[in-house]
């Protein structure tokens, strides 16, 4: 007779076991196979931690130089990719780059298309099949800071640079975005490690909105290009990937921390929402927001401290101590802090999400990987609705309409 119960918005629904990731929202604990992010952040690199997340240890170190030649060596794009980003506005968000980018790269490999090859491709465990599914991990996660720099490079009217040999994964993203033409050029030290602590802690998050697309969509057994895709046109709406650059156009919009008290009040009577505030999983505190403010003062060091930073800490302690934001237990996400760091690096402020979805390609992975391998195989994601339009009614030609 139909179902009866809505779970608007997923909030006690659980589609999957998983052992990627583990998130308690109250204490304000995460951890990746285990790890404390605290941990992780402090000691690993993005690539080892990208290793850790996908095959669910910390490699040996054969294991690790392995892992990073592949993905370096697959950084590399197809020089007619060149062509496919000067077809793009001058003015095109790079979100919609990156993510049309994404479905783009499937078209080059015939050999990760379920459709051509059998839609057991991935699903069979066996070591072709392993091996087909690690190419392509390698390709994506590669081949994600090549097509963000083409989309930030195209823009500004300026040349594509060749992925570089001899630099880690975000000391050859920077290259790659600012490179002009001196031989010896080399990424900052500071920032460049600063990024990568970024991208570890943007690695994974469970099944947040990105994710769960992408399974979803995984889940019909397409190729990982097409379902990477759809994770990151998820991630780029402003309540998920999108809130760093929303937070920053919010102090922006704010302008000083006089200006706090009635932004505020705003919020309060639902004019505005609090970016970088909030979430569904957390209702403490988010760890990764500790993480990205220590980060934010070694990069503050380098670069200068970044004009928002009082308006965004004159905020941040207005919306601590308000009654409203304490009762519905609203505290700083990893995004309230995270923008202005890219800020003061000098990325441009639509470029914000893009710096979430790279890194955030290694979890989706991740996740799409154990979903294909998972006992029993691939289940299609189709959830249920309740249905609450009309009964049965017959067709009325147009002419006997009122
Ligand atoms: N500003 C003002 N009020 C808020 C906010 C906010 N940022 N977040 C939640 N609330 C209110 C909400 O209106 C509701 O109030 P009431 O109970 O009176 O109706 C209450 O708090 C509970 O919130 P909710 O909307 O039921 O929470 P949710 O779990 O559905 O949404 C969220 C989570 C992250 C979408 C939401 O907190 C939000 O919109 N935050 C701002 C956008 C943002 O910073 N997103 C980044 C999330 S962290 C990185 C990521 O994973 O993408």
């Amino acid at each position: 007779k139909g179902l009866r119960v809505q779970d608007k918005g997923f909030l006690n629904t659980a589609v999957i076991r998983s052992g990627i990731t583990y998130i308690d929202g109250d204490a304000g604990v995460l951890r990746y196979r285990g790890y404390p992010i605290e941990q992780l952040a402090l000691k690993s690199s993005h690539l080892e931690t990208a290793y850790l997340l996908i095959y669910g240890s910390l490699p040996t170190n054969e294991q690790f130089k392995f892992f990073e030649s592949e993905v370096m060596r697959h950084s590399v794009m197809h020089a007619d990719a060149e062509g496919f980003f000067r077809s793009f506005r001058y003015d095109a968000h790079p979100m919609s780059m990156l993510t049309s980018a994404f479905a783009m790269l499937g078209s080059y490999y015939s050999e990760a298309n379920p459709s051509l090859q059998g839609q057991r491709l991935y699903t069979q465990g066996n070591a072709a099949s392993l091996a087909t599914m690690d190419r392509q991990i390698y390709r994506l996660i590669g081949k994600a800071t090549t097509l963000a720099a083409m989309a930030y490079r195209v823009r500004q009217g300026r040349n594509f640079v060749t992925p570089p040999t001899g630099l880690s994964y975000t000391g050859s993203f920077l290259y790659q975005m600012d490179h002009l033409s001196e031989e010896n050029y080399t990424p900052n030290p500071v920032l460049e490690k600063a990024l990568d602590v970024l991208f570890l802690i943007h690695a994974d998050h469970e099944l947040n909105a990105s994710c769960t697309t992408v399974l979803q969509t995984g889940s019909s057994l397409v190729d990982p290009y097409s379902a990477i895709a759809a994770g990151c046109a998820s991630l780029y709406g402003p309540l998920h990937g999108g809130a760093n650059e929303a937070v920053i156009r919010m102090l922006i919009s704010i302008g000083s921390p006089q200006n706090v008290p009635a932004f505020i009040e705003a919020v309060k009577r639902r004019e505005k929402t609090l970016s970088g505030f909030g979430h569904r999983v957390y209702k403490t505190s988010d760890p990764r927001s500790f993480i990205v403010r220590k980060t934010a003062d070694e990069v503050f060091k380098v670069t200068g401290k970044d004009e928002l930073l009082e308006t965004a800490m004159a905020l941040h302690d207005a919306a601590m101590k308000d009654e409203y934001f304490i009762k519905r237990k609203l505290a700083p996400n990893v995004d309230f802090w995270s923008g202005l760091i890219y800020r003061a690096m000098g990325f441009p402020l639509d470029f914000f999400p893009v710096l979430f979805a790279v890194p955030r390609v290694v979890g989706w992975l991740a996740h799409w990987r154990q979903m294909m391998l998972q006992e029993g195989g691939v289940k299609i994601w189709r959830p249920r609705q309740v249905y609450v339009g009309a009964g049965k009614r017959d067709y009325v030609p147009v002419e006997e309409r009122e």
